[in-house]
C-alpha cells in the first residue's frame, strides 16, 4: 500500500515537473489577467479608429458597415433561398418562415462540395459552380418556376454601401479565386445565373457569417447584439450606434458593423505576442501578412500550430528521443480537430497516443502527456484572444449605453467553439473575468447562419413589399 502510494506519488511529481518544463518552454503562449486586458484595451482602439472616417482608410480592423439595422422582430414570414459560402461547407438552405407560433422556422438544407480547383480557380468557375449548386437544389425542391427571395452568406470581408451590394475586400482562409477581390458578388452571382438561363433568383442580401449567427440567435433571444464564429476563420459583429459610424449616414438608431477582427494586428501591433511558430503559419499561408489575429486562434491554423511546436521540440530532443518522421514534418498532418480529440478529458491521452503512432514516432507515456499538455496551451491561448477582443466589444457596448451593468447574449456558431471540449467553458470564465461588470449569455446558433441570412432577406422582403403597396 506504501509502495503504491510512493509510486502515484513518484508519478504526479514526474507528471507535475514535465508539464512544469512545457509551461516554461511555452512560456510566450500563455497571457496573464494584465496581458489580456492590455491586449482588450488595444483592440479597443483599433475598432474605434476603424470606425473613424480620418482614420479608417489605414485601420487593419475594418470595422465594415452591414446595413442590418435591426435584429428580425417576429412579423417576418415569407418562402426564402439562403446560401451560405465561405465557412466549413457550402450548404443551400429553404427557409420557411411562418406566424405559426410552434414551429415559425422551417428548413430544409442541402450540403455541396467545394473542391480546392474551384476554391483557387477563376472567379467566374467558381461562381458558375455556385450557380449549379443552387440550379440543382432548386430542381430538387421544385422551385425552378419560382423567383424566390435568396439571403447570400458569403462569409468575408465585403465593402456594402447597401444590403444587396458587396464588394469582396480581401479573400481570407482557404479561398483564393481570381477576379473577385473588387467585385461586387451579388454582380458576379447573378451574371452566372442569367448564364445559365434556366431558373431565376432574386438576390436581396449579402450577409457575413457571423451577422447570419447574431440574427439566427436574435430570432430566439432578442437580447442578442453579438455574433461571434470560431472556426475555420474567426470574426465578430456587434451593434453599433450609427452616430458613432462616420461611414454611414445618419445618427439615429444602430446598425451591425462587421469587424473583421481576424486582420487585428496586420499593423503590427500585435508583434510583442506573436512566436516564432506565428511567423512561420504566416510565411507558409495563403496570404501572408494578413489575418494575423485569426491565423493565432482560428481552427484552420491550430493543428498546423501544434505541429510546429512538436517539430521543434523533437528536434531539440524533448520529444519522442528525438525521433523525427517523414509524417511529422508533413504540413497538416495534425488536424485541429486532432487537438480536440487529445484533450478530452476521459479518453485524450488514448486518442494522443494513436495520433501519435499514425505519426510514426513511437510515443511514450510521457510523451503524450506532454503532447496533450502543449495542445492546451495552444487552444487554451487561443480561447483567452478571443476573450479579449469580445471583452473589448463588450466594454464598448457598455459605454454606448452609459450603463453600470451589461446584460447582454452573444450568439455563437464555428467548429473550434462546438467540437473543442473544453474551449467553451474556458471562453466563458474568461470573458466573465475580463469584464466583470456584466451579465453575458453565450447562445450557441443551433441551426447556423443560413437561417439568419433568411431572416435579413425576409426583413428586406417585408420593407420592400411595404414599399411596393
Ligand atoms: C474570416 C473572414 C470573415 C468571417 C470569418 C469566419 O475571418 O474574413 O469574414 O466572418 O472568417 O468565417
Amino acid at each position: 500500500m506504501i509502495a503504491a502510494q510512493l509510486l502515484a506519488y513518484y508519478f504526479t511529481e514526474l507528471k507535475d515537473d514535465q508539464l512544469k518544463k512545457i509551461d516554461k518552454y511555452l512560456y510566450s503562449m500563455r497571457f496573464s489577467d494584465e496581458t489580456l486586458k492590455d491586449i482588450m484595451s488595444r483592440f479597443r482602439r483599433e475598432m474605434e479608429s476603424g470606425l473613424c472616417r480620418d482614420t479608417n482608410p489605414t485601420a487593419s480592423v475594418k470595422m465594415l458597415p452591414t446595413f442590418v439595422r435591426s435584429i428580425p422582430d417576429g412579423s417576418e414570414k415569407g418562402d426564402f433561398i439562403a446560401l451560405d459560402l465561405g465557412g466549413s461547407n457550402f450548404r443551400i438552405l429553404r427557409v420557411k418562415v411562418t406566424q405559426d407560433k410552434k414551429q415559425p422556422v422551417q428548413m430544409e438544407s442541402q450540403v455541396y462540395e467545394t473542391p480546392d480547383d474551384i476554391i483557387h480557380g477563376s472567379g467566374t468557375q467558381l461562381f458558375d459552380h455556385v450557380a449549379d449548386c443552387l440550379g440543382d437544389f432548386m430542381e430538387k425542391q421544385q422551385i425552378k418556376d419560382k423567383k424566390l427571395p435568396v439571403g447570400f452568406t458569403f462569409s468575408f470581408p465585403c465593402a456594402q454601401t447597401k444590403l444587396d451590394e458587396a464588394v469582396l475586400v480581401t479573400w481570407t482562409k482557404k479561398f483564393k479565386a481570381s477576379g473577385v477581390e473588387g467585385m461586387d458578388v451579388v454582380k458576379l452571382l447573378n451574371r452566372a445565373i442569367k448564364k445559365r438561363g434556366d431558373y431565376e433568383a432574386d438576390i436581396m442580401a449579402v450577409v457575413n457569417d457571423t451577422v447570419g449567427t447574431m440574427m439566427t440567435c436574435g430570432f430566439d433571444d432578442q437580447r442578442c447584439e453579438v455574433g461571434i464564429i470560431i472556426g475555420t476563420g474567426t470574426n465578430a459583429c456587434y451593434m453599433e450606434e450609427l452616430r458613432h459610424i462616420d461611414m454611414v449616414e445618419g445618427d439615429e438608431g444602430r446598425m451591425c458593423i462587421n469587424t473583421e477582427w481576424g486582420a487585428f494586428g496586420d499593423d503590427g501591433s500585435l508583434e510583442d505576442i506573436r512566436t516564432e511558430f506565428d511567423r512561420e503559419i504566416d510565411r507558409g499561408s495563403l496570404n501572408p501578412g494578413k489575418q494575423l489575429f485569426e491565423k493565432m486562434a482560428s481552427g484552420m491554423y491550430m493543428g498546423e500550430l501544434v505541429r510546429l511546436i512538436l517539430v521543434k521540440m523533437a528536434k531539440e530532443g524533448l520529444l519522442f528521443e528525438g525521433r523525427i518522421t517523414p509524417e511529422l514534418l508533413t504540413k497538416g498532418k495534425i488536424e485541429t480537430k486532432h487537438v480536440s480529440a487529445i484533450e478530452k478529458t476521459k479518453e485524450g491521452l488514448k486518442k494522443c497516443m494513436e495520433i501519435l503512432t499514425r505519426l510514426g514516432v513511437e510515443p511514450s507515456d510521457e510523451d503524450c502527456l506532454a503532447v496533450q499538455h502543449v495542445c492546451t496551451i495552444v487552444s487554451f491561448r487561443s480561447a483567452n484572444l478571443i476573450s479579449a477582443t469580445l471583452g473589448a466589444i463588450l466594454s464598448r457596448l457598455k459605454e454606448n449605453k452609459g450603463i453600470a451593468r451589461l446584460r447582454t447574449t452573444v450568439g455563437i456558431d464555428g467548429s473550434l467553439y462546438k467540437m473543442h471540449p473544453q474551449y467553451a467553458r474556458r471562453l466563458h470564465k474568461t470573458v466573465r473575468r475580463l469584464v466583470p461588470d456584466s451579465d453575458v449569455r453565450f447562445l450557441l446558433s443551433e441551426s447556423g447562419s443560413g437561417k439568419g441570412a433568411a431572416m435579413v432577406t425576409a426583413v428586406a422582403y417585408r420593407l420592400t413589399e411595404q414599399a411596393r403597396q
